[in-house]
């Protein structure tokens, strides 16, 4: 069986010395034989702690990067540019920046490929509103998203985040999250045939210390993407000693 992965976004949070200490009390602390372990700290603290991670089996992940390789685009990081400063993982497509950066499923999608590209590991983040989970729209709209998200040929990882979960507190409860990766296996298979079948999904959305046994064992659950608790070494390591 593969390794979980527990994947850390920090999101617009660190200073230099809080991100070093944060990343000393997570390496240290880490229990052998762990998970696989991604921090994803903003793009400022990447070239700081590339170095403090390189001896560590911990990984290091951006939080964006653009679908150009470079070019007059102010402001913007691109894939190979992660690449250099020795970052493996980039999340793409999240809530947050799909409402706050106008970001659609195409732009998600050229994201993935670019970041493919350039030896990355994507990490597409989907997931419905509580709107769309209350009329029961939300099998329609995560299946829209995989649709348009995901690149042919997909080969990164899935994150479903529940937006209404999302640093509420309140993560979906283990039959909507079981139920959903169901749909969302179905929905790979049927999208990508074979390929489809080993494309990992994680969850994401209010993970904490206190759920993370009873979320991680869920099948189809190849892990989880943290944002608040990823800032506590204490709850992250919690988490990850929780996953299989
Ligand atoms: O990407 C992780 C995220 O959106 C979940 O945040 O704070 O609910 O764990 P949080």
């Amino acid at each position: 069986m593969t390794r979980q992965i527990i994947v850390g976004n920090w999101k617009m949070n660190g200073l230099s010395r809080d991100s070093q200490e944060l990343v000393k009390a997570i390496t240290s602390g880490l229990p052998a034989n762990s998970a696989d372990v991604v921090v994803c700290p903003p793009f400022t603290q990447l070239g700081l702690l590339t170095d403090m991670l390189k001896p560590t089996p911990v990984k290091l992940g951006a939080q964006d990067c653009h679908q150009e390789v470079s070019g007059a685009h102010t402001g913007d990081i691109s894939a190979p540019m992660l690449a250099d400063l020795g970052v493996s993982y980039v999340v793409l497509g999240h809530s947050e920046r799909r409402q706050e950066h106008g970001e659609l499923d195409e732009t998600v999608r050229e994201k993935a490929m670019a970041a493919t590209k350039a030896g990355l590991t994507p990490i597409v983040c989907i997931g419905e509103t509580e709107d769309q989970r209350e009329t029961g729209e939300h099998f329609d709209a995560l299946g829209w998203q995989i649709k348009g998200s995901l690149p042919d040929g997909f080969n990164g990882i899935l994150a479903y985040e529940p937006i209404w979960a999302i640093g509420t507190g309140l993560a979906a409860t283990t039959d909507q999250i079981a139920e959903t990766m169901k749909f969302l296996r179905e929905e790979l298979v049927r999208q990508f045939g074979e390929a489809g079948k080993v494309i990992k999904i994680l969850y994401g959305g209010s993970v904490n210390a206190g759920n993370a046994a009873t979320i991680l064992p869920i099948p189809e659950v190849a892990g989880a993407l943290v944002g608040g608790a990823s800032l506590k070494a204490d709850a992250f390591l919690s988490i990850v000693s929780a996953a299989s």
